[in-house]
């Protein structure tokens, strides 16, 4: 894995690994995808302003998040079907989390069972959830993850359908026989070839719910005692709103512009939901492939920031070792970029490090 200097040298290898319709699938956004190149063209306009003459021959690159405690401040985001990128699928990058001591929020589209990702990476895991339209199947998804040992629930609240990707819907989406969403219950847990759509967004149509709103989180909140956080959070008010709710942490994210194309790059709405966020946690997804994107997020006031489409990348080329050396790589870079802007900790990573 050594010959893989950055995460585009492993993304362009992954491209050649995959088959089509699964490389499609992982780099596609919605219509244009212009929030898509939003998301990475945002960091460039980010430009840093370094501080000289700080002593950074100790580098500590380690945080907490929501009270535990992580290597680094970076978790690996909520993405879809592992096992179409390697064998091994969600239990790789849940040893590669574990090892690079890194949070990893499991799908509800994974394609193991959520208690062996557990078992893999013990206290590590948190899960993501959509809500279902049978409020039962949700209740019982969400205790079969406590249940597991998950440490936090993040509900995407940006998905009341799913976006229009038209890759998906060209290429025929769908998952091969032997692959299933492994933690469905109570629905269809294969996703066979559907004439003239993208089998995923059948199956999001039949089954999860486009009536969530506001209403719903205490609901939510009742189902659970893990800390909740919203993902797909692009606004202030609504971050407001999240935070009066009484939800732990707030996700500023376009779901990698894979739902609404022409959102806000996530990089842009950052500011903003902090401003509005109280004492809620912020995290922060959308563009991130170099450690300075992650500095670039954390000065901007994300307690962390979540990557997710190089984590597929990684295991497409080496499973557990490819999402490994994607995370030391990342490590490697903020590590860099904190020394060459005056930065020790993580605590000295402020807001007037971007201009
Ligand atoms: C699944 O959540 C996806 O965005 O494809």
């Amino acid at each position: 894995m050594d010959g893989f200097l950055n995460l585009p040298d492993i993304e362009r290898a992954a491209h050649e690994a995959l088959p089509p319709m699964v490389g499609d699938y992982y780099r596609g956004g919605a219509m244009d995808e212009a929030t898509l190149r939003a998301n990475r063209d945002a960091f460039a306009r980010a430009a840093l302003r370094p501080r000289v003459l700080v002593d950074v021959s100790r580098r500590d690159l380690s945080t907490t998040v929501l009270g535990r405690r992580t290597a680094m401040p970076i978790l690996l985001a909520p993405t879809a079907f592992h096992r179409l990128a390697h064998p091994d699928g969600e239990l790789a990058t849940a040893r590669a989390a574990r090892a690079a001591g890194v949070v990893q929020i499991l799908s509800t589209l994974s394609t193991t069972p959520v208690e062996d990702v557990c078992r893999a990476n013990p206290g590590g895991t948190w899960f993501q959830l959509y809500v279902y339209r049978d409020r039962e199947a949700t209740r019982a998804l969400v205790g079969r993850a406590a249940d597991a040992g998950c440490a936090a629930l993040v509900v995407t609240v940006d998905a009341p359908l799913l976006g229009r990707r038209e890759r998906d819907i060209r290429g025929g989406f769908h998952l091969p026989s032997g692959i299933v969403a492994a933690n469905v219950t109570g629905a269809p847990r294969d996703m066979p070839r559907v004439a003239g759509d993208s089998a995923l967004a059948a199956w999001f149509q039949s089954q999860i719910d486009p009536s969530l709103s506001w209403k719903d989180l205490s609901a939510l909140r009742a189902m659970t005692s893990l800390p909740i956080l919203l993902k797909g959070v692009l606004r202030g008010d609504d971050a407001r709103r999240a935070a009066d709710a009484g939800v732990d942490g707030i996700i500023v994210s376009n779901h990698g512009g894979r739902q609404m194309d022409g959102a806000v790059a996530s990089l842009d709405a950052l500011p903003e939901v902090v401003a509005a966020a109280g004492t809620a946690t912020v995290l922060f997804d959308g563009g991130v492939r170099r450690g300075a994107d992650v500095l670039r997020a954390l000065a901007l006031g994300a307690r962390g920031v979540l990557v997710g489409r190089p984590q597929l990348h990684g295991l497409a080329v080496g499973g557990e070792a490819g999402v490994a050396r994607v995370l030391e790589i990342l490590r490697f870079e903020l590590d860099h970029a904190m020394a060459l802007c005056g930065c020790p900790d993580i605590a000295s990573i402020t807001r007037d490090l971007v201009r």
